[in-house]
């Protein structure tokens, strides 16, 4: 917001510029480049069946909205909301159903769409739940993944990239809700509880 305080100034302080928001880990550029390569590989692996892109919400609202523009084939999409059991930065395990599809997934080709895959328990509990609806194939597609930390054996299809074990924000992924909209993935540099 401008106000005439900060007009002074030079303007409303940026996002980036905050206390809390570390550097970059991922740049925009590296995002949009990678993702224009997702795009090109899902739109050859599902040529002959479009798939029904599944986005886990929130965060992965972001990189749908930029994956799905990347793949040049008719995509149906669909959002579910989980929510994980456990503090704000550590997930146990337990998932709860917050927003459930409203597609079925009888005889489709669901392409999940994840944020970050950190302990990988939370896409376990997800892929468990999915293959039960009986789609015609399940495969994951994760912007990130964090180096070391799975707990679990996960089949990932597609990586944007690999990333250090740290917390990250940004290009939808938040600190207790907040610094969603920032354009790149950046080290989260505040307090974490
Ligand atoms: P997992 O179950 O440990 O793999 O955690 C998965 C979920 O925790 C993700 O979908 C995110 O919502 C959240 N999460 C894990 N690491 C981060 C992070 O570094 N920043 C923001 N959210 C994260
Ligand atoms: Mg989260």
């Amino acid at each position: 917001m401008i106000t005439p305080e900060n007009e002074a100034a030079g303007g409303p302080e940026r996002l980036e510029d905050g206390d809390e928001v570390g550097r970059v880990i991922v740049s925009e550029a590296d995002l949009q480049a990678r993702i224009v390569e997702l795009g090109d590989r899902i739109t050859a692996d599902y040529a002959e069946s479009p798939p029904l892109l599944v986005g886990v919400l929130k965060g992965a609202f972001m990189f749908m909205s930029d994956l799905s523009r990347a793949v040049a084939l008719p995509v149906d999409v669909d959002f579910m909301a989980v929510s994980s059991y456990g503090s704000a930065t550590r997930t146990s395990g337990v998932v709860r159903i917050v927003k459930d599809l409203d597609m079925d997934l009888a005889d489709r080709h669901v392409l999940v769409v994840e944020d970050i895959v950190d302990s990988g328990l939370t896409l376990s509990y997800l892929q468990r739940y999915l293959l039960a609806r009986s789609p015609a194939s399940l495969e994951v597609c994760a912007l990130l993944v964090k180096e070391g930390q799975q707990r679990t054996e996960l089949d990932l299809r597609y990586v944007g990239f690999h990333i250090p074990a740290e917390f990250v924000v940004g290009y939808g992924l938040d600190v207790d809700e907040r610094l969603r909209n920032l354009k790149a993935i950046h080290a989260y540099a505040g307090s974490l509880s």
